[in-house]
């Protein structure tokens, strides 16, 4: 492993950067976790000089840090930032990034923070310049791609310059604390991994609610929508780490490995399945954290629109493990509340001797944000006394996160954990290219069946559980969603 020597920021002026990637890097850097000589350089187009731009990044920092700024640890951090400014389709800006790394010592790592459309011109820029030679990395944000093709396309074109285990596909999801608590949860106890399977479980819910909209991006989620911007990376990886074998240990390919294996084994949705196994919807005007909001169509950008801001799917796994268990995926934008949430639904008793009190299945409930927390179900004698025989009712087993971890003042940023991981050369919690390729292969057939069957995303009122059809996929089967 070489330790690098740069950091380079593509798009370093973005939300992305503002919001996530240099609060992070301030955040490592004050708990010293950074490489000691790691040059921070941010590209971008707006023309800065070096002291503009820390400038920039110091009132990001700060605003993001609050009461956990700290002016020593900025004072260091600034020292190592250096601003590189040009546009991507420029080969002067690479030129001009070359002399800003002349001198690093060590490997360089690009971040790609900038609309997918210039991951290829960045890295042949880099390529042209001599920047791309091993044991350079690179690190991608999703959306890589907006279908299997066009992932493929940039995929290959990284691969040209960069290896695979220097490329670093970002899903944010798995650097979030919680989700990698889900490894802990299956594989350092005993207690689940013998009910882990059909025989016990009768089907798992995976929800991310959101009651934000659009948020000003309407140009680029209409292009996308909540399938290719949620459920291609996001769900299908919590979907995949909840799904998937014991893998032999931690190392990147021993997990990816597995993970794959669970995403190549999703059932294609045929055509004349797509009415009962999947729900697009699209909100209209309704009211969303306590304040009237407008619909989709109306946003600011908006026009008439087919593209959906809420889906649910129903996936079938077909393996040993899990054939036949239902796994219902939910996501939607301007849903009643925010909660990410994953439900695992035990089977009813085999026989109840309880006559006459109706027993509930075990249920383990798994709540990634906004607070984190493990719940289980299970019934217990209500304390009194009745002729009528046992009375029962279900109570649940809780673990707080959020109280377990009192001490641990910060609530760290998803990203914090990914840069080091990519700085330390560590890929396990990164998407592996045969990962994302096999996940947009399923998400293509869902995708490109809407379009042939000409099935339109129904309407939803802001602030409900998404339309009609999302209940019945799940009532079908005598299910329903947790809320
Ligand atoms: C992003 C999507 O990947 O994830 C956004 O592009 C979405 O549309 C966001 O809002 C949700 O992330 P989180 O961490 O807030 O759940």
């Amino acid at each position: 492993m070489s330790m690098p020597g740069a950091f380079v920021i593509f798009g370093a002026t973005g939300d992305l950067a503002r919001r996530m990637l240099f609060p992070s890097l301030y955040f490592l850097d004050a708990d010293g976790l950074l490489p000691p000589d790691l040059r921070i350089v941010g590209a971008a187009r707006t023309a800065h000089s070096d002291a503009e731009f820390r400038k920039d990044v110091e009132g990001w920092v700060r605003e993001r840090a609050g009461t956990f700024f700290s002016a020593d640890a900025w004072a260091s951090f600034a020292k190592r930032l250096f601003y590189a400014a040009g546009d991507a389709t420029d080969p002067k800006t690479y030129a001009t990034l070359k002399q800003k790394l002349d001198g690093a010592s060590g490997s360089a790592l690009f971040y790609l923070s900038t609309s997918p459309a210039f991951y290829i011109p960045i890295v042949k820029g880099l390529a042209a310049v001599g920047l791309t030679t091993r044991p350079n990395g690179v690190i991608v944000e999703k959306p890589i791609g907006k279908s299997l093709k066009t992932c493929d396309e940039i995929n290959s074109a990284i691969a040209e310059h960069f290896d695979e285990n220097r490329t670093f596909r970002i899903d944010h999801y798995l650097g979030k604390e919680t989700v990698q608590n889900l490894i802990a949860l299956r594989f350092a106890n005993a207690l689940f991994e013998p009910l882990w399977n059909r025989h016990s479980i009768e089907h798992v819910q995976i929800t991310v609610a959101e009651t934000l909209g659009v948020e000003g991006r309407f140009g680029y989620y209409d292009e996308y929508g909540a399938t290719r911007d949620m459920v291609q990376n996001h769900l299908l990886q919590l979907l995949s780490l909840i799904a998937m074998e014991p893998p032999h240990d931690m190392r990147p390919e021993s997990v990816r490995s597995e993970k794959v294996k669970v995403l190549r084994s999703l059932r294609p949705i045929r055509d004349s399945e797509l009415l009962e196994m999947t729900s697009r919807g699209q909100y209209t005007g309704g009211v969303a954290d306590g304040r009237s909001v407008p619909g989709y169509t109306q946003e600011e950008g908006g026009k008439p629109s087919n593209t959906e801001t809420f889906v649910a799917l129903c996936a079938h796994i077909d393996n040993w493990r899990w054939a036949g268990v239902p796994f219902y995926l939910r996501t939607g934008k301007r849903l009643p509340k925010r909660h990410s949430q994953i439900v695992i639904q035990f089977r009813d008793v085999p026989h109840s001797i309880f006559s006459g009190a109706p027993l509930m299945a075990n249920r383990l409930t798994i709540t990634l944000q906004p607070e984190e927390s493990i719940s289980f179900t299970i019934m217990n004698k209500t304390p009194t006394l009745s002729q009528g025989g046992y009375e029962l009712q279900p109570l649940s087993l809780n673990l707080s996160l959020l109280d377990a971890f009192k001490g641990e003042s910060r609530r760290r940023i998803a990203y914090e954990r990914l840069l080091l991981e990519a700085i330390s050369d560590n890929s396990t919690l990164f998407v592996r290219r045969d990962e994302a390729e096999a996940a947009w292969l399923w998400i293509d057939r869902i995708i490109e069946g809407w379009a042939r069957t000409g099935m339109k995303p129904a309407a939803y009122p802001a602030g409900s559980w998404g339309p009609q059809s999302a209940f019945t996929l799940t009532a079908r089967n005598d299910h329903s969603w947790y809320e």
